[in-house]
């Protein structure tokens, strides 16, 4: 399957599941000895505190209900694969697995990422926002939020725009650096056409941002970012982290902010977000294949980045309608995305 079908095949099944809640936001499993009675859900609790992988940062378990069958489950934590399968337990004798209702909250892990990043020796930047006092522009349809909830929304929705905003800078450091290491010309002009979409995502986010504050904010001035040598392990390091995986990662967590909102404006700005970062990740990941084939140390760069990449926090669920679902259903998609989606498409880079 090709890394486009992949993503494609995960978009329509995320979508598709619709917006119902389900008994359970999710699940979380400790092991026993086989025959040993399941722990109370308090020692339970203490069990599961601390767990990572690469796949899935440090988590913290911040509610935990009532045992229920691991029958009656779909398991989807640790990269959608159970842990404690046989064969691949490291425990020295049979176990079995006891599941309960769980909220996750998950803590970010060493690099964790969520689209294309600015990067200045190493740490991401962004501008910081600016409130202008201007009256907002059209935005979402708020009157039912009250004014906590509006300014909880207002700092996500300006977190996401600095991000959007930063890409900017990304993407046209990027065009100017392929340029200058002889990348073929599409690359190049993907990379431009991708600033520009940036800026769209930025805009909507401001806007909505706008929005819910009751005024217009706006991005201050980009802090400067120190010049860097044009090195293409380094190009190849960020387009696989930031470019592949933070915008495919991008895409799930849109997918799951579409799944549960329903304002007519944040519902646009997801769409086209889910649009874009799709075109942005396939960019990262050609990029990096161009990278492997023209630089004999990007491969072990590649597989290095890769084993430290890890997922985002899920945020705080403040608004499903408003783009801030739960965060237990965002974990969800986005192990989902990283197992069905990142995971084997890296594999196979690294493979080839
Ligand atoms: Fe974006
Ligand atoms: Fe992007």
């Amino acid at each position: 399957m090709t890394p486009e079908r992949r993503l494609a095949v995960f978009l329509s099944t995320t979508l598709a599941a619709g917006c119902g809640t389900g008994p359970l936001d999710d699940v979380a499993c400790t092991a026993v000895p086989l025959g040993d009675a399941c722990p109370s859900p308090e020692v339970a609790a203490e069990l599961l505190i601390g767990t990572r992988t690469c796949e899935s940062p440090v988590r913290e378990v911040t509610n935990i209900g009532a045992f229920v069958s691991s029958s009656d489950v779909i398991y989807t934590g640790y990269g959608g694969s159970n842990p404690y399968e046989p064969g691949d337990t490291g425990f020295s004798e049979p176990m079995t697995e006891c599941c309960y209702e769980a909220s996750y909250k998950e803590h970010e892990g060493e690099d964790c990422v969520i689209g294309r990043a600015l990067r200045d020796g190493g740490a991401p930047r962004t501008a910081t926002v600016t409130r202008t006092g201007q009256p907002s522009p059209a935005g979402p349809e708020i009157e039912a939020l009250s004014a906590d909830q509006r300014a909880c929304l207002a700092d996500r929705w300006e977190t996401d725009a600095l991000y959007e905003h930063a890409s900017i800078f990304a993407f046209e450091r990027l065009a100017d650096e392929l340029d200058a290491l002889g990348a073929p010309e599409d690359l190049v002009r993907r990379a431009r056409r991708a600033a520009a979409d940036e800026a769209h995502h930025a805009e909507d986010a401001f806007a909505i941002a706008s929005a819910l504050r009751g005024s217009r904010v706006v991005a201050g001035p980009m802090p400067p970012v120190a010049p860097r040598r044009v090195d293409l392990v380094t190009v190849a390091v960020e387009s696989l982290r930031d470019g592949y995986i933070g915008e495919t990662i991008a895409v799930a967590r849109a997918a799951a902010q579409l799944r549960d909102a329903t304002d007519p404006a944040v519902r646009a700005a997801l769409i086209r977000v889910i649009r874009d970062e799709s075109e942005h990740a396939a960019l990262g990941l050609d990029v990096a294949r161009w990278a492997v084939g023209n630089e004999e140390g990007a491969r072990a760069a590649l597989a290095s980045a890769f084993a430290n990449a890890a997922l985002p926090s899920a945020g705080d669920g403040e608004g499903p309608a408003f783009g801030a679902p739960h965060p237990a259903r965002v974990a969800a998609v986005l192990r989902a995305a990283w197992s069905s989606v990142v995971a084997p498409t890296v594999h196979e880079l690294l493979a080839a």
